[in-house]
């Protein structure tokens, strides 16, 4: 069996990696009174860990459809002995569904697929209809990040925040200018990160509240 199988055979059954409803409520119900932080989209979950070792007080979820992805970032939670990030095997999608009662603080989405085909706008994490779910499963006035290496899709989501009539908290175009000041947890890089930067790319940052 290759590799990618195995990862997904074997994610099934790790205890920090859930899928249904019913288990992450009751997993849940333990962190009412904590900050509870996403990240959407987390790949192979290395921004949800290291934000999870920087700040042992809250709990970290990191939520994608892939779950020879998820395989890396919950066996590196165990190895790290981490027990405030946890995984979400689902689509963005079905949030809702996961967060009824329990609401978040804060929301990351790092590096989304950009989605450049007009025909695929749908996909895109910063379109209206995934703005609004990310509203409902936010506390009010929670903060979503955005960090991207993309221009197009950075300059988009400032498009549909200007027509939601939404003023962005922070808007950063290149994160790691020298003559700004540097921050600590914005500068946390996943590979994916590190291949954009190697390629000459700069990467965005922009900080909202879901109005
Ligand atoms: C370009 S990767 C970035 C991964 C990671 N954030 C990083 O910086 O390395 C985008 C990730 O978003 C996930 N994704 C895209 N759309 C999704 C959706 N609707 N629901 C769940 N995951 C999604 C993909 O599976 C993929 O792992």
């Amino acid at each position: 069996m290759r590799k990618k199988k195995i990862h997904i055979e074997e994610v099934k059954n790790f205890a920090n990696v859930f899928y249904e409803v019913e288990p992450f409520v009751s997993f849940l119900s333990a962190y009412q009174n904590q900050e509870i932080v996403l990240e959407l989209g987390c790949g192979k979950g290395e921004y949800s860990i290291a934000l999870a070792e920087k700040y042992p007080d809250r709990l970290f979820i990191g939520v994608d459809r892939k779950a020879d992805r998820i395989w890396f970032g919950s066996k590196s939670a165990k190895e790290k002995k981490l027990d405030n990030v946890i995984f979400l095997n689902i689509l963005i999608e079905r949030l809702e569904e996961f967060f009824q009662n329990i609401k978040i603080s804060e929301l990351w989405i790092t590096f989304p697929d950009p989605q450049p085909k007009a025909r695929n706008e749908k996909h895109r994490l910063t379109n209206p209809k995934f703005l609004a779910i990310y509203k409902k499963v936010l506390k009010p006035n929670g903060i979503i990040h955005l960090k991207t290496d993309h221009t197009a899709f950075f300059d988009y989501t400032l498009n549909i925040l200007k027509v939601m009539k939404i003023q962005p908290l922070q808007t950063n175009r290149d994160i790691y200018d020298s003559s700004k000041l540097r921050d600590e947890v914005l500068s946390i890089q996943t590979k994916y990160e590190k291949t954009h930067l190697n390629l000459g790319d700069k990467i965005n940052y922009l900080k909202f509240i879901c109005i």
